[in-house]
């Protein structure tokens, strides 16, 4: 019986592709940057399996040229809105992504973050680089506690309690606001439930953890970012479009508060014309919250665990659409 195709639209860890030669054959996409769509959808046009990132746009077209026999779509991410679900449901096509594998190593990295754009360390590391560094001053390079200050976090799923757990081990307060108050979670976690504006106006460090969706679309704009402390830290590691960044670069050019730090902008990757690029108390990186070695690895064999389940027709491990397995 001849073998599945699968398509692979990057290169991952090798012990995951291995993993699907298996019993698939396998073509893996190997430049750094994304098929270009034309490539993409000639590559997928009869695979059984498909194995893509979040810079790849999987819509209703991509799944039709691949064709009936399209059995699974396996994200690397635990995001998924390059991905029409409600298309690949309808096609009873099951999407598998990799929540939790990612969930500390990417508090870890929020957490760097907002003490990067705290305490000033890109600025200061820059200065080191240029040559600047001429004396120790008193009055140089100040920045923000973040022990004893408070945080708060926008959104409180996964990566955002693991935010509130390592606030504790800095005295930090923790507020948060969600769609969904954690009862249990507050008792655990000593942190309160707040409204946006509340958590806004009191928070000393904003942290986004929220799923990029037609709510959460510029939820940080101008009239939020105005709202914020002059004292208070962005930290965005969710998706770029939940902020405004042009209401952005106006708001710290202008002092509204003190800092911002980026993992994702939009688009990504950031146009070098982008003037939040020239501002120093704006740190931005490219969209790396997850990439350790161990979670790269986990990302990469939970992908192909999902793919592999996919193509045999069992339910997949971690499925954004179950539903497409019945009750
Ligand atoms: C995701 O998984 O959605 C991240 O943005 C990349 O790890």
């Amino acid at each position: 019986m001849a073998k599945p195709r699968v398509f692979v639209t990057r290169q991952i860890f090798s012990e995951a592709i291995d993993a699907v030669a298996q019993v698939a054959d396998v073509q893996v996409w190997q430049d750094e940057l994304p098929p270009p769509r034309d490539e993409l959808l000639g590559k997928v046009r009869g695979v059984d399996g498909l194995l893509c990132l979040l810079t790849d746009k999987i819509d209703a077209k991509l799944m039709e040229v691949a064709g009936p026999q399209l059995k699974v779509i396996s994200q690397i991410a635990v995001g998924y809105e390059n991905i029409e679900v409600a298309e690949a449901t309808k096609r009873g096509i099951p999407v598998g992504y990799t929540p939790d594998v990612l969930t500390k190593t990417t508090a870890d990295a929020a957490f760097a973050l907002m003490m990067v754009a705290a305490r000033r360390l890109a600025e200061g590391w820059k200065a080191v680089q240029d040559g600047k560094w001429q004396t120790w001053h008193p009055l140089h390079y100040l920045g923000q506690d973040v022990h004893g200050s408070t945080l708060g976090i926008v959104g409180m799923g996964r990566i955002g309690l693991e935010m509130a757990k390592r606030a504790r081990g800095f005295d930090m307060d923790v507020i948060y606001c969600d769609l969904i108050r954690r009862d249990e979670d507050e008792a655990r976690y000593v942190m309160k439930y707040v409204d946006l504006d509340t958590l806004l106006r009191e928070a000393d460090f904003i942290t986004l953890h929220t799923n990029l969706t037609d709510d959460t679309y510029h939820l940080i704009g101008e009239e939020a970012l105005a709202k914020m402390k002059p004292t208070a830290v962005l930290v965005n590691t969710s998706r770029g479009p939940v902020v405004d960044m042009k209401a952005l670069y106006l708001a710290l050019r202008d002092g509204w508060f003190t800092a911002a730090a980026l993992d994702v902008t939009e688009p990504e990757p950031i146009p070098m014309d982008d003037p939040l690029l020239t501002l120093v108390n704006c740190v931005i990186v490219p969209h790396i919250a997850s990439a350790s070695v161990a979670t790269r690895r986990g990302m990469s064999l939970l992908a192909a665990e999902n793919l592999l389940k996919g193509l045999r027709g069992e339910k997949l491990t971690t499925c954004v659409n179950p539903e497409v397995f019945g009750a």
